[in-house]
């Protein structure tokens, strides 16, 4: 069965790719390279052991995705593609909305006019905004900080709209918490263009030698160490998160919403102390202050992704760290 994978050359595709083609699924990847490596293609043939079915081009191209939907016989699609940093969507507000909100909807009407109607979508816990509390589950009231976050909220509404205009849509909304980890090749990983905006990646590039030290972005939170506490993912864990929930959608047909995370939140220096124990290095920080439009505590219930999809992250703090590691260090400058 041929699933495309937009931004399936990406940090989070990557991964799912394999996950997907160890399902026994037939992923193709749609990337136009603006955030990734097409290095990452080798690799996958590396580690899956066959050949990677790849095409550059961009979502937003509405006769070339209908032209490779209907080629492939495509059965699914998940959506990856998109822009994700949050300062830069302060910074250049368009490029957010043109890329993730007018693409989707480009990929949307190809996938409408060759009836290609079943979608997995990575949305994210910024749709939450400032959580009232935690952990969270899926009712709670959703928000928005930046545009980013804005474009995440405007595509479920956007698709939760297509499903009540035509029920032949099968949508599965995935609220992403924070992603970290690598596949335990260490072939694969993350590898942020500049400088690092999320923890993990900084971190990382800290212990290899790239960067003096970790700012720590507060530590007067009301948390127990005073920094912010987050729901750390391991990439391998949603990558099979997103196996199951094309599993449920082909399986029930009905269209879904759910949290993937563990449900335990970690503190910044909790990360720190993890890092040093799995590299055997140690990291440097300083206490700096809290970053604008980052909350005290973010984590998921996990009840409904369990419940719906039979999923439950398996994988630790440690092994996020281990498995970052190996990657980092295996790959100094990344793709490079
Ligand atoms: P990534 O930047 O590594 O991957 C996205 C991929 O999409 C890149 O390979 C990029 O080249 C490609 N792309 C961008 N615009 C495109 C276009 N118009 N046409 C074709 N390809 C295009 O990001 P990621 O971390 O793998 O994130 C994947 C998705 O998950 C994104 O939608 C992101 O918003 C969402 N998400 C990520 C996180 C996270 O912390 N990584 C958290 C929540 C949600
Ligand atoms: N942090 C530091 N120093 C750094 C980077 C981060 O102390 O150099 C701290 C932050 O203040 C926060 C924690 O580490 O307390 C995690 O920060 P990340 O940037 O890794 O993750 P966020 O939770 O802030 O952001 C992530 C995604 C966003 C998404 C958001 C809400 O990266 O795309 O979750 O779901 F919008």
């Amino acid at each position: 069965m041929h699933i495309l994978l937009t931004g399936g050359a990406g940090y989070i595709g990557s991964h799912t790719y394999i996950a997907l083609v160890q399902a026994g699924f037939t992923p193709v990847i749609l990337d136009d390279f603006s955030n990734s490596s097409p290095l990452v293609l080798e690799r996958l043939e590396r580690i899956t052991g066959r050949a990677v079915l790849c095409e550059r081009g961009s979502i937003a191209d509405v006769p070339f995705v209908k032209a490779l939907l209907e080629r492939l016989q495509m059965q699914a699609v998940i959506h990856f593609a998109g822009f994700k940093a949050v300062g830069e969507s302060v910074a250049q507000p368009l490029k957010y909305y043109d890329n993730n909100v007018a693409g989707t909807t480009h990929l949307l009407q190809a996938m409408d006019a060759t009836a290609c109607r079943t979608l997995v979508f990575s949305s994210s816990a910024t749709v939450y905004g400032d959580p009232v509390s935690v952990p969270i589950t899926e009712d709670f009231a959703r928000g928005h900080t930046n545009p980013y976050g804005h474009s995440k909220l405007v595509i479920e509404d956007m698709l939760a709209a297509l499903q009540n205009s035509d029920p032949s849509w099968k949508v599965a909304v995935l609220r992403y918490f924070n992603p970290v980890g690598a596949h335990p090749s260490g072939l694969i990983g993350e590898d942020p263009r500049g400088t690092p905006n999320n923890l993990m990646p900084y971190v990382a590039q800290v212990a290899v030698g790239r960067r003096p030290f970790l700012n720590v972005y507060g530590n007067d939170y009301p948390t127990e160490d005073g920094t912010g506490v987050r729901d750390y993912i391991h990439v391998q864990d949603l990558a099979l998160g997103h196996v199951q929930a094309l599993k449920t959608l082909k399986a029930n047909g009905k269209s879904l919403t759910v949290n993937l995370g563990t449900g335990r939140g970690y503190s910044v220096l909790d990360v720190v102390r993890a890092f040093e124990k799995a590299s055997g290095k140690p990291i440097a920080f300083e206490f700096a202050p809290r970053r604008q439009g980052d909350v005290a505590q973010c984590y998921a219930s996990t009840t409904l992704a369990n419940q719906l999809l039979n999923w439950t992250a398996q994988l630790g703090l440690d092994a996020m760290c281990t498995d970052t590691w190996r990657w980092q260090s295996a790959n100094p400058n990344g793709f490079e």
